[in-house]
């Protein structure tokens, strides 16, 4: 017969913190926030579980490797799917996991499919729902990613905001008292690997054969951009036209590959445009960081050029990094005919670049994950 809990075992007691994390973004943004939560171990149990939203070695593997992550504790091979399909197999696995492991709190970050699955199985399950990177809008409700962000902000228990703008977002939904302005724990990823880059850029460089600032850093996966055949096309007619003045490299997405394909090789023909597979994180900051320019419709991408005092042309009619969008540092561009004008016309603009470099960073300092990882340890002492 077991013998029931004494305060004293209560108090010894770990807390049990569940990460949920399934797609490429999601474990960048984690891994600081992961190393700081391995530092408490002595007062949290960490479990982390992968839903399985990206599966391949160079989507999902490879960042565990290089931010130094523990292996998940699950993977729930949920893999590939419609939206519903995928959300939806996820729900009834994340559901199965949290009744297993039990957690005391959950920790989406993001605005993924996998962010919203365990937001709401976690907050219809009772279990505390914290949100990293909420309040973000970008008032596009046509995003995936828009409806994901705005529906785990709603279901949370706490919300990390990583910026002012993102914590008036939650103020003006009536979300403002479980709101805490922590910073960006992507600054502080990409804080922790300069040093990397540092070392590994030339290296880098010479594998692509490229010259700093003689070359176009381009980035496009939106299913906006890319499923639409004749959309892609016209992108792909642009970036030909600035592949006759800047070299172009261009690691492609699963999804862009699998649209490429489709579109078939004379689409992109050209021997100044680079397709290559997706990148790991050091490797895709070091040709960031020394590129001329950057096109995506990324999110994360805007924030790490800004950064790293590069300009950018987002391929989109709106972000939800709004800080971007001073001094030409990022400009919005839908239509296909204005991307070879936009971008060419920052590309060789060294007054421009020097403008960036003086911008203030309203992004955080690079301890939002230290930070974070304190009101979690707050939380879980005020519930003993
Ligand atoms: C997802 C996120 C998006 C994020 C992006 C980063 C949602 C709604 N979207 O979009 O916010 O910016 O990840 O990459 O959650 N595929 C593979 N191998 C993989 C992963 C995906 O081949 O490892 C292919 C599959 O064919 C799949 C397609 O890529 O159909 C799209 O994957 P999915 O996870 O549905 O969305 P992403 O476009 O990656």
């Amino acid at each position: 017969m077991s013998t029931p809990p004494t305060l004293d075992d209560k108090l010894m007691r770990k807390a049990k913190v569940m990460m949920v994390v399934g797609a490429r973004p999601q474990f960048i943004k984690s891994a600081p926030i992961i190393r700081e939560l391995v530092k408490s171990r002595k007062q949290i149990k960490l479990s982390i579980v992968h839903t399985g939203q990206h599966y391949d070695r160079e989507m999902s593997h490879i960042f565990f490797h290089e931010l130094k992550i523990p292996k998940p504790i699950m993977n729930l091979a949920v893999g590939s799917g419609s939206h519903a399909i995928q959300t939806a197999t996820m729900m009834k696995r994340l559901e199965q996991s949290m009744l297993t492991l039990k957690p005391d709190l959950v920790v989406v970050p993001g605005d993924t499919n996998t962010t919203l699955a365990g937001a709401i199985v976690a907050a219809k399950l009772g279990i505390q729902v914290f949100h990293v990177e909420a309040g973000l809008r970008s008032g596009d409700m046509s995003m995936p990613e828009e409806v994901n962000r705005t529906l785990t902000d709603h279901c949370s228990t706490m919300l990390f905001a990583p910026t002012r703008n993102a914590v008036q977002n939650l103020r003006q939904e009536g979300l403002g008292e479980k709101t805490y302005l922590t910073g960006d724990t992507m600054v502080d990823a990409l804080f922790a690997v300069m040093p990397i880059i540092r070392q590994r850029t030339s290296a880098v460089l010479k594998r692509f054969e490229l010259c700093p600032r003689e070359y176009l850093l381009m980035t496009l996966h939106r299913p906006s951009n890319v499923d639409n055949s004749s959309r892609l096309r016209e992108i792909l007619a642009a970036v030909r036209r600035i592949a006759r003045k800047l070299k172009v490299v261009f690691p492609a997405h699963p999804r862009t590959r699998a649209s490429l394909a489709r579109l078939g090789s004379s689409a992109i023909s050209s021997g100044r445009v680079v397709i290559s597979n997706p990148l790991g994180y050091v490797e895709n900051l070091c040709l960031l960081k020394n590129a001329s320019c950057l096109l995506t419709d990324s999110g994360g991408m805007q924030k790490e050029s800004f950064l790293l005092h590069v300009p950018c042309t987002t391929l989109r009619s709106s972000t939800e990094w709004p800080e971007t969008l001073v001094k030409k540092a990022n400009q919005l561009v839908c239509d296909p005919k204005m991307i070879s004008e936009t971008v060419l016309a920052v590309a060789f603009d060294e007054r421009l670049r020097n403008k960036i470099r003086d911008l203030r960073n309203p992004f955080g300092d690079g301890r939002a994950s230290i930070r974070i990882v304190q009101l979690i340890r707050e939380s879980v002492e005020t519930q003993k």
